[in-house]
């Protein structure tokens, strides 16, 4: 069997980078130090061709997302962003350079169950004095989230670590949110027990973990669109190495979306199943 050719972009994506070829990837307001603090600079300028390709994806990560985050603060004096699964943050300490560092006010919460992750995360804020990031070590579905927050994104968080942040998300009424879901065994393993409806799509073990994603992401856009969400679908441009590439933007437009919450209704009733999110949705306004 022939295997796939790379395209130009992941040849690139996975060679070293010199200094000059280090400075060139840098975006608008984003500066050598903390990628270095982040360990993904070397102290002399380059990158290895891991550290090229985490740069290169967190770069596509913030330009799609940049539109909402210029937006918000414009619009609001004190945002609050949390980054749900933070892992080492990288993500998360290159959103808060360019804005909230740069800004000088708003205030990001990383939120990380693993306790090694946070002690490392709390590390490189205050190396870097970033005194505007908390880092909460806690379940995402357990963590103080504020009140109001205006900015929640999730970025490969595990399984039902994703249905966690946006169940919270709509609960803090977030006024955008962005979802990369990661691997999903949920509701593949709840399909194992459907035998009604187009039962044919998740008969096999292989179509049911496909399907089953597949399931998964649509019912969490319907659920976002039902909670008043204007919810874009798209690949997140520069993961083409990965399968866990789908983004799910979501804007808050309105309280709630009554023709979304019927499709959703509708589409459980074809296929039922009730995973984890359906359960833990919060009131919804109306
Ligand atoms: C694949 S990593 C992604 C990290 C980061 N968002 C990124 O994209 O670089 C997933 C992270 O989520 C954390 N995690 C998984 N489930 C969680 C939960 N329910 N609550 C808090 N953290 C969780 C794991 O400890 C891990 O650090």
């Amino acid at each position: 069997m022939s295997r796939r050719k790379k395209t130009s972009g992941e040849v690139k994506a996975r060679s070293a980078l010199s200094p000059e070829a280090v400075q060139g990837t840098l975006l608008e307001g984003q500066s050598l130090p903390v990628l270095q603090a982040l360990g993904l600079v070397t102290p002399r300028g380059g990158a290895s061709a891991d550290a090229h390709r985490k740069i290169k994806q967190i770069s596509h990560f913030v330009q799609q997302i940049a539109p909402a985050l210029d937006d918000l603060f414009e619009r609001h004096p004190e945002p609050v962003l949390v980054d749900a699964a933070a892992g080492k943050a990288y993500l998360g300490l290159v959103i808060y350079e360019r804005w909230i560092a740069r800004h000088g006010r708003g205030r990001l919460i990383a939120i990380e169950g693993r306790p090694d992750l946070v002690t490392r995360v709390q590390g490189i804020a205050t190396e870097l004095g970033f005194d505007r990031l908390e880092v909460q070590p806690a379940r995402i579905a357990e963590a103080e989230w504020p009140e109001r927050v205006h900015f929640a994104m999730a970025l490969h968080a595990c399984d039902t670590a994703t249905d966690e942040a946006l169940a919270m998300a709509l609960a803090a009424k977030a006024d955008h949110v962005a979802l990369v879901p990661c691997c999903q065994a949920e509701v593949a393993r709840l399909l194992k027990e459907v035998d009604a409806g187009p039962a044919d799509l998740w008969r096999h073990a292989w179509h049911r973990r496909e399907f089953g994603a597949h399931l998964t992401n649509v019912i969490r856009a319907l659920a976002l669109q039902s909670y008043g969400y204007q919810v874009t679908v798209t690949e997140l441009a520069g993961w083409e190495h990965s399968l866990k590439n789908e983004l799910i933007l979501g804007r808050r437009v309105a309280r709630f979306h009554a023709g979304a919450e019927r499709q959703l209704a509708q589409l459980l009733e074809q296929i039922p199943v009730r995973p984890w999110l359906l359960e833990h949705l919060p009131p919804r306004e109306t």
